[in-house]
């Protein structure tokens, strides 16, 4: 790999230590995906999290625990602060209810500790899967190293950034040195369509959205879908749901809605003059069996557990539940969990949404989901959401059953008991 003079001085380990085993790691890793060289990159999305397990094991040492699972390495190293502007992406407890999360106050110390030192190192605690939906909003061509395929989708495809979807170490060690290997979705070659879907198919609305990129994301897997047909623009939470299903049945991480999306114009253009390797449809056919497959693990219409925001929801999904849900009461012995990211969780009181929510009997959470915590109502049996992602994760993950629909059926099955979604 070629490198510059200031990634030479970080090898050779004039910035200490940690930050030459940071570079050596990132060559490493750059050398095997065949990148020749790195490119300087200012906007990391990590998630440096203790385990309860590790951190025992590291007899409470946060650079013990992140040497091994930010720089791969079994010496421990003092990682010192960081040089890119790095945010903590989605964590596994949320402070405020980590009681109603099954967790207890041993998670609760480590957690505010682990807060602390990243604090302490200079990563900044937006906690969130949506960092765009709170400030971190990478601009065209920036380059990036974020994890969390969600929002990989979605700044490459949406935005118009550059990341490829990091791993814990990868950026880890971007974030101490704001170097990244130049492959992939860094380059323009990359970033070109490789599947052409022709959408037949109406697709309005969030559930809709979440449907075709459930379809999409299981028939290009890792490639690079443009969609061709589209009639109605998008909103942002739409793509915000599309992307994660895109990258949840399938391996997504850019997308091309030419005329939308920030790369192409034209379909022609987001395939860079060439043909489409395939040629798919998206037609009645193909949204019913979408439907069917993320409804396959529901059986018993007894809801217990209605969960939205996967990915973590703005403000504006916030204030359409409240719309719904104003007046009304859950039903006795169900659970109503909406997620969103903190820094909107202060203006969604602000504006008397979670006023609105808790006399509802729901609660609003941060900082964490219940596919990435582990968390859940204790007892849940039967969830229902509006979020392909989570529809398609926790069954598996927490060993229940699931539904997946529209805002409006999910909050009458909070409110009835009973879910009564149908595909129209
Ligand atoms: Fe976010 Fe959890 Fe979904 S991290 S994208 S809410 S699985």
């Amino acid at each position: 790999m070629k490198l510059t003079d200031d990634e030479k001085a970080m090898l050779d380990g004039k910035e200490g230590k940690t930050v030459q085993r940071a570079m050596d790691f990132l060559i490493r890793y750059g050398e095997a995906l065949g990148a020749e060289r790195l490119v300087d990159t200012n906007n990391v999305g990590g998630y440096l999290i203790a385990t309860r397990d590790n951190y025992h094991k590291a007899s409470g040492n946060f650079d013990t625990v992140f040497s091994f699972t930010g720089l791969d390495s079994t010496e421990t190293l003092e990682l010192p602060k960081v040089k890119a502007y790095s945010t903590q992406l989605e964590t596994d407890m949320d402070l405020e209810y980590y009681e109603l999360q099954g967790k207890d106050i041993e998670d609760y110390n480590r957690y505010r500790a682990n807060e602390q030192y990243l604090a302490n190192i200079g990563i900044h605690l937006m906690c969130t899967c949506t960092p765009y939906l709170v400030g971190n909003v990478p601009v065209k061509g920036e380059h990036c190293a974020w994890m969390e395929s969600s929002a990989v989708v979605y700044i490459n495809s949406v935005l118009g950034a550059r990341t490829n979807c990091e791993g814990n170490a990868s950026s880890t060690a971007s974030m101490l040195t704001g170097k990244t290997p130049y492959w992939g979705f860094h380059t323009d070659e990359h970033r070109l369509g490789t599947h052409l879907i022709q959408v037949e198919h109406e697709v309005q609305g969030m559930m809709e959205w979440g449907l075709l990129g459930y379809f999409a994301g299981k028939a290009v897997g890792e490639k690079v879908p443009v969609f061709d047909g589209i009639r109605h623009i998008p909103r942002r939470d739409d793509l915000k749901q599309f992307g994660a299903a895109t990258a949840s049945s399938g391996g997504v991480e850019m997308y091309h809605i030419p005329g939308i999306t920030a790369d192409a114009k034209t379909v022609q253009e987001a395939f860079g003059g060439k043909k489409p390797l395939y040629t798919l449809q998206y037609g009645a056919a193909e949204r019913r069996a979408a439907y069917e497959q993320l409804n396959m693990l529901g059986s018993n219409r007894d809801v217990d557990f209605v969960m939205f925001g996967c990915p973590h929801n703005s403000l504006e999904q916030t204030w359409e539940i409240c719309k719904m849900l104003e007046g009304k009461h859950i039903k006795d012995g169900s659970s109503l969990w909406i997620l969103m990211p903190r820094a909107l969780k202060d203006t969604a009181t602000r504006n008397g949404f979670t006023r609105i929510i808790e006399a509802a009997g729901g609660v609003i959470m941060s900082d964490t989901c219940p596919a990435l915590g582990r968390i859940m109502p204790k007892g849940t049996k039967v969830m229902a959401t509006n979020s392909a992602k989570q529809a398609h994760y926790l069954p598996s993950i927490m060993g229940i059953e699931s539904w997946y629909g529209t805002t409006q059926e999910c909050i009458n099955a909070a409110i009835t008991g009973r879910w009564e979604g149908e595909l129209k």
